[in-house]
């Protein structure tokens, strides 16, 4: 009796270890399951700041803000939308752009909040140039750097530089973009980077973002280009062109590009720019500029950034300027030089590649980081005659 009984407690005593051993197992587990992007993204931050010779906890230096990013609660996703008519025949892109078309704040992921300052003082920014560009562009910003995007001063006039972007790919893939990026902030010091999904949907949400950022680190910047990483900007002209506007130091409203009137929404699925009625339910667009490239003034990108809560998000980032616009009674205007569609150019009588056709110009659309690199070395060549053309 008193050996059974012996037998039973032993037996038990071994079941209780095991319980709080397999307990204690799972706990670890479920604890290394739970925070792996976290943790992961956090070290290799801080080694890559220390390896760099930077204090990860200093406010200062090139910012970065992975701990902030990462503890920032994330926007959820909408699911009432799945009740939207027609719902589940729409594309994927579509689709993801619904579930997220409410969300407008998206942790910074690089700052730069001396851009537009010397040192205590808020510098004189003539044009600011901003960029869309997406972390794998790599070979276009490089380009950029050294032909029209050049930080310099024309015309006593300064000018500016900042690429937008978010992020790529996800995991190790987009670990790796951003280091990327990350280095080229630090060397560069161009880069404005978001924590949201780099898209082309997600474009509208982009502008809106560094609009906001404007409106905190550069108010003062007289005006803007606004443009992709693939065209030709005439920089020198655009500064000129914009001295000479009468009565408009970037005070008032300016918005030039080329503009497109009684443009409509495209509705068959399959078309790249299609926008399901639900999304948009007018029949046509407000006049707009084409995204390609637009100048506009820093009254005029204020302006749109105070209205734009008031105005839903529509994919399209330059259609969405356009309604910005429209909200306040504003119109966009036309400049000949700016030519953005495709259609435009090569006509047969000009060449797209020839420099005294470029070297008249404020922008064309697009070119290869090559011939961008190319033709603006040929129109600022002092050998180059024009005579006979144009
Ligand atoms: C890093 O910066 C923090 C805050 O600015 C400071 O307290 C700390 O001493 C610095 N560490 C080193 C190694 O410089
Ligand atoms: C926009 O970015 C958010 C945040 O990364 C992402 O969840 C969403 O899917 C993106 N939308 C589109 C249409 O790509």
């Amino acid at each position: 009796m008193v050996s059974i009984l012996r037998v039973i407690g032993i037996c038990a005593t071994i079941s209780l270890l095991m319980v709080a051993l397999l307990e204690l197992l799972y706990f670890n587990e479920s604890q290394n399951i739970s925070t792996p992007q976290s943790s992961h993204n956090h070290d290799w931050t801080a080694a890559f700041l220390e390896e760099e010779g930077h204090n990860a906890s200093d406010k200062t230096s090139p910012s970065s803000n992975w701990q902030l990013e990462r503890t920032t609660p994330r926007c959820e996703r909408n699911t009432m939308v799945e009740n939207i008519p027609g719902f589940h025949s729409f594309s994927h892109m579509i689709q993801d752009f619904l579930y997220y078309r409410h969300c407008r704040s998206f942790p910074m992921i690089l700052d730069l909040p001396n851009k537009c300052r010397r040192g205590d003082e808020p510098e004189d920014v003539f044009l600011l140039l901003v960029i869309k560009s997406s972390p794998k562009n790599y070979e276009q910003r490089e380009v950029l750097r050294k032909t029209w995007a050049e930080e310099r001063s024309y015309k006593g006039k300064a000018i500016r530089r900042v690429f937008i972007i978010g992020t790529d790919g996800s995991g190790l893939e987009e670990e790796k973009w951003n280091k990327l990026v990350m280095r080229e902030h630090q060397h560069y010091n161009d880069i404005l980077q978001w924590d949201f999904k780099d898209s082309f949907f997600n474009l509208t949400l982009k502008q809106i973002l560094f609009l906001e950022w404007m409106d905190r680190r550069c108010p003062q910047a007289q005006f803007l280009l606004n443009g992709d990483d693939d065209v030709f900007a005439h920089t020198d002209n655009m500064v000129e062109y914009l001295q000479s506007l009468k009565d408009n130091n970037g005070n008032k409203h300016f918005f030039t590009g080329h503009v497109l009137k009684n443009a409509y929404p495209k509705r068959s699925p399959g078309d790249k720019y299609f926008v399901p009625l639900h999304v948009y339910e007018k029949d046509i667009y407000p006049p707009y500029c084409g995204g390609a490239g637009y100048l506009l003034s820093g009254y005029t990108a204020l302006v749109i950034y105070k209205i734009s809560p008031l105005v839903e998000i529509l994919p399209i980032d330059d259609v969405y300027m356009g309604m910005c616009l429209a909200e306040m009674k504003l119109k966009p205007d036309s400049h000949m030089g700016v030519k953005t569609l495709y259609w435009h150019v090569p006509s047969r009588k000009v060449d797209k590649y020839d420099p005294c056709y470029l070297k008249e110009l404020l922008l064309l659309h697009k070119f290869s980081p090559t011939d961008l690199y190319f033709l603006w070395k040929e129109v600022h060549d002092p050998k180059l005659s024009c005579s006979d053309k144009i």
